[in-house]
């Protein structure tokens, strides 16, 4: 069984609620803003008294010690962590693909080119699913599980719908897919296709699929599964232990996440502050969130009104995943960012492009919207706002295979237009690999050795 008891607060208004008095669409009947898991305990007489209950090294050495356990749910990158998560009642509830467990890498190539000495990146892309979705859909799907339902859904914009698929196919429930029609990367749309979603491509932007499915929701027994979920947070938080735990219990200066619904740096940045509130590390990195300049809506609002209200805009980015205007976990990012002393950026499509092929040439690789973390450093950097000394870690959120395409046609030279790489020409020229398509013959491919200078 797992321990505690959990409670629910408005992020708006701060009402507290028991976790059955929440609404099918995760909103605040006072004041529509989203809610967020608390856990009374953690405020208990042991804590008051300066000593954190469990202990923090004995936490640290369960946690390590369970990586070697026979059991899925230990071995679980989320559910290892399982105390800082006292989400389910009953652990035989748990859904689990061997999530988690992911990489942090050196990026030795692009640290000296920026002038920096620490320079990482944790690549969420290594996940069963190719991205950073599954820590949260465990933790939320299991809770679905246990609350005895069989429909789950999303809106997506690919990610969150192939997480989804994969983990309610492992737990013989099924799932109802909304996705943007003709803005979904193949690999994402394939993977929900695998696992054997409904899969329902509307005539709408991602923020339109989002209308649509709240609006299901109230109608049908489904339960909803995108990142307005409390639950979904609660997983999506435990990358910050484990980049705590790979740098034995420190943490980065700064941490550089992209920025699309806004869900995934608020999770980081709950997962950061409850670590150093229950005495787990000492501090908490910076936060910064980069979004694609086409797509920008925290941008905007950080700029020109402070975070304290977000115009939602029409988007447009190839990194498609972060192509949403209407972003709604904002408020909670923006708490984040106050909190940690967080920025915020946007970088161009060249800028993206660029990015994501440094990122590759590291022998590590990621889709479109993760590659928005190291543009946006390299911006930062110029700007003066990030010191040599400082370690970086760069969220990478998903998996290069996931958009085959957009590397392809970077290669070739088809991705941007002329004014999109504009200034950018040598950059993108020494970065560009393309094929070269040959007789079968030996001495052509010599030839072609000798040009690529052996
Ligand atoms: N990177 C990738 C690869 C994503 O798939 C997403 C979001 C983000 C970054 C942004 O994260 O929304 O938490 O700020 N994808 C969602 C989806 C919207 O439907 O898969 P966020």
């Amino acid at each position: 069984m797992m321990m505690g008891i959990h409670e629910l607060r408005c992020t708006g208004c701060a009402r507290e609620i028991a976790q059955e008095a929440l609404g099918g669409n995760f909103r605040c009947a006072d004041c529509g803003d989203l809610y967020e898991v608390t856990y009374p305990g953690w405020n208990g007489a042991g804590h008051k008294s300066g000593h954190t209950h469990p202990n923090p090294s004995a936490l640290r050495w369960l946690w390590r010690e369970r990586r070697m356990s026979a059991e899925t749910s230990d071995r679980s990158g989320v559910w290892r962590f399982r105390e800082m998560l006292p989400i389910l009642s009953d652990e035989r509830n748990i859904v689990s693909l061997g999530e988690g467990n992911t990489p942090l890498y050196d990026l030795p190539r692009t640290a000296q080119r920026l002038g920096m000495t620490g320079l990482r990146a944790k690549h969420q892309g290594m996940n069963p699913t190719g991205s950073f979705k599954d820590t949260g859909m465990t933790a939320a799907l299991s809770v679905a599980r246990e609350r005895g339902f069989t429909w789950v859904a999303c809106a997506s914009t690919g990610n969150t719908s192939a997480a989804m698929a994969a983990y309610a196919a492992r737990a013989g429930m099924r799932s109802l897919v909304l996705l943007p029609e003709g803005k979904t990367a193949w690999g994402k749309l394939a993977q929900a296709m695998d696992y054997g979603a409904l899969v329902l491509q509307l005539k709408a932007d991602f923020d339109g699929c989002v209308r649509v499915l709240a609006e299901v929701v109230e109608r049908a027994p489904v339960y909803l599964l995108n990142s307005v979920n409390p639950y979904r947070i609660e997983g999506q938080k435990t990358p910050a232990l484990e980049i705590a735990e790979q740098m034995e219990w420190e943490v980065p200066d700064h941490l550089i996440v992209p920025g699309g619904n806004m869900a995934n740096s608020s999770a980081l940045g709950k997962g950061f502050l409850e670590m150093k509130r229950l005495g787990l590390t000492a501090r908490v990195p910076r936060i910064s969130v980069i979004q694609a300049e086409g797509a920008n809506p925290l941008v905007r609002a950080m700029r020109e009104t402070g975070g304290e209200r977000l115009e939602p805009v029409e988007a447009q980015t190839r990194a498609s995943a972060i192509r949403i205007g209407n972003p709604a976990s904002w408020r909670k990012a923006v708490g984040v960012i106050r909190e940690t002393g967080g920025l915020v950026e946007q970088v161009s499509e060249a800028e993206i492009a660029l990015a994501k092929a440094e990122i590759g040439a590291e022998g590590i690789g990621c889709e479109p919207a993760s590659a928005v973390t190291l543009a946006g450093l390299k911006k930062l950097r110029q700007q003066g706002e990030v010191d040599a000394e400082e370690s970086v870690v760069l969220l990478l959120t998903g998996h290069t295979l996931k958009d085959p395409d957009y590397t392809i046609q970077f290669h070739r030279g088809e991705l941007l237009t002329d004014a999109e790489s504009a200034g950018f020409h040598a950059e993108i020229g020494s970065l560009r690999r393309n094929t070269v398509e040959l007789e079968a013959n030996t001495d052509a491919v010599l030839r072609e050795l000798e040009r690529a200078g052996r």
